[in-house]
């Protein structure tokens, strides 16, 4: 079956994105003069996604202002005979239907997913996470859609993560299959030491089967007080399996600092237009660099 849904988790504090959460919400950060949510709905187009809906909070008005027409933009564009720039601009209105639902308290990603029950209905659907950006030569979520369409079954998207780290994420019980997919029979969110299950974690895509969302009605709140969607993903790899798939490409955290910046060193020497010149600089900065 084709996956035409995603849903976009966006509707959390990001403090440790403070203090510039405060007033821009971290998914709508600017990479490179664009902001990192544009990023994710085109890439939501380019895996052939048509309906997004974007889970969203009070103080993130700037999301929706974003993705819908501005005509004094446009007709300024159009008089002083910027086409080019008046195309992209006009293109942002049609990458796919949006909508939108305010999720009033923040109680976790889980409780966000929950919350495209009637959206999604009975098919699968992909989750990008509002603040995980992926540079990759294919979409990332096309390329789990890929793996879905193969296996039939839920596909998390994941990568490995040292153990120094993994303790942020999750680890996933694995059966490797061959050619970057596995199957799991489990994860763990936030394990400690001697609960890791492997050194793979997901991280920022999964397509989930609609079942998903039975399973977030019966388990109870977990880490932190909030509805993780690990514990939900982990009771359906236990009950009925699902799937892994280490996909290409970069993965940046946009609600961390440091990988913020380094997502927008990769997209500005990406740039067509002064990537080039971008990457001159970088080469003296850093030659000269103490
Ligand atoms: P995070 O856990 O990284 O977001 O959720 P956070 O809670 O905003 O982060 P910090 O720790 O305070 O900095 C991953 C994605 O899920 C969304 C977030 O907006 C982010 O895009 N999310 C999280 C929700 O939509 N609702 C929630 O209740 C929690």
């Amino acid at each position: 079956m084709k996956i035409t849904k995603a849903v976009i988790p966006a509707a959390g504090l990001g403090t440790r994105m403070l203090p510039i959460s405060k007033s821009v919400p971290k998914e709508m950060l600017p990479i490179d003069a664009k902001p990192a949510m544009q990023y994710l709905i085109e890439e939501a187009a380019e895996s052939g996604i048509t309906d997004v809906l974007i889970i969203t909070a009070v103080g993130k008005e700037c999301i929706e202002k974003h993705f819908t027409a501005c005509p004094q933009y446009e007709k300024k564009l159009l008089e002083s005979g910027k086409e080019e720039l008046y195309e992209e601009i006009r293109s942002i209105n049609d990458l796919a239907n949006i909508y939108y639902l305010h999720q009033h308290e923040t109680g976790g990603l889980g409780q966000a997913v929950r919350m495209a029950k009637n959206f999604v209905k009975d098919e699968p659907f992909a989750v990008i996470y509002g603040d995980d950006l992926v540079v990759s030569e294919k979409p990332a979520t096309l390329q789990l859609c890929e793996v879905y369409e193969k296996y039939g079954k839920s596909v998390a998207g994941v990568k490995r993560v040292s153990k120094d780290l993994i303790g942020k994420y999750c680890s996933l019980k694995v059966d490797d299959i061959g050619n970057g997919v596995y199957g799991v029979s489990d994860m763990i969110e936030k394990p400690k030491p001697e609960e890791i299950l492997s050194d793979l974690a997901i991280l920022g895509r999964v397509v989930l089967e609609p079942a998903i969302f039975d399973i977030l009605d019966r388990i109870p709140r977990g880490v932190g007080g909030e509805l993780q969607l690990t514990d939900a993903m982990a009771v359906m790899a236990r009950e009925s399996g699902m799937f892994a798939y280490e996909f290409e490409g970069t993965r940046y955290d946009i609600g961390n600092k440091l990988s913020y910046l380094m997502a927008n060193v990769e997209c500005a020497v990406n740039n067509q237009e002064y990537g080039d010149e971008f990457k001159k600089y970088l080469r003296e900065f850093v030659k000269n660099m103490k």
